[in-house]
């Protein structure tokens, strides 16, 4: 059976002396059921990597990078690689978040490099997918999801593939506090775990964890955690309470 996962998602926000506390509050928060019916992540700014790495190090919290450059080293100012993140105790990468997407500007192209990086390096990604409001109006949701997929996952093995956790993330329910219905939801996961099975195979599609995020809160985490091919959450805003953060992996384990 697939482990429930939540990862929090700290964005550009936090200092040096906030990320470590959040950090400290979620290790003794869920120190009952992190990684034994849960797996817990947190995902503090590059800068508070080290510090929350030593914050959560008697913990089973594991911790993950917002992004990833796809070079190993060199003359690529200001990017930070797989073997650096690995280096300092990461875990998990975020790649192709929506912001980087709709921001920053990245292509799928880029988004598939990253994860090719990543998985080499020894880490495990979690792979953003979403559609904007216009494309799910005009009813192209399957049509964008489908192609991000595929491109994203492009030219990479179904073994690699294994180390890969999929966000389902509709851009219009992040940070918007418009969450997806549990059945949207429900939907776009169950067309992703089809689409997996059709490139790669049943058994990879029934093993690879799928998770939802936009506007998950305390109070909605349970009904989605609910349906069949929800196996966990990314969440944003509510990550920096401790204690909204806690109630969200309570109702996920
Ligand atoms: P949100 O962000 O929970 O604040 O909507 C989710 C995300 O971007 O991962």
């Amino acid at each position: 059976m697939r482990k429930p996962f939540v990862a929090g998602n700290w964005k550009m926000n936090t200092d040096s002396h906030s990320s470590v506390a959040l950090a400290e509050a979620v290790a003794a928060g869920s120190s009952g059921f992190a990684g034994s019916s849960v797996d817990v992540a947190v995902i503090p700014p590059f800068v508070y990597l080290q510090a929350v790495a030593k914050a959560v190090s008697s913990s089973h919290i594991g911790l993950g990078s917002q992004d990833i450059y796809f070079e190993q080293n060199g003359a690529f100012t200001g990017e930070i690689s797989a073997l650096m993140l690995k280096d300092i105790g990461c875990t998990y990468v975020l790649c192709g978040h929506s912001e980087r997407r709709h921001v920053i500007g990245e292509t799928d192209e880029l988004v598939n490099k990253k994860i090719t990086a990543a998985i080499a390096g020894g880490l495990l990604p979690i792979f953003c997918v979403g559609e904007l409001i216009e494309q799910r109006k005009a009813e192209k949701t399957t049509e964008v999801i489908t192609q991000q997929i595929e491109a994203g996952l492009a030219g990479l093995s179904t073994e690699k593939v294994s180390a890969v956790t999929i966000a389902y993330e509709p851009v219009w329910a992040i940070g918007t506090g418009l969450t997806a219905t549990s059945e949207q939801a429900q939907e776009t996961h169950c067309l992703i775990r089809q689409l997996l099975a059709k490139m790669y195979s049943e058994q990879l599609a029934q093993e690879i964890r799928i998770q939802y995020g936009g506007s998950v809160k305390p109070g909605n985490a349970a009904e989605l955690m609910a349906q069949k091919d929800v196996d966990g959450l990314l969440v944003g805003g509510a990550s920096l309470k401790a204690d909204d953060f806690l109630a969200i992996i309570q109702a996920a384990a």
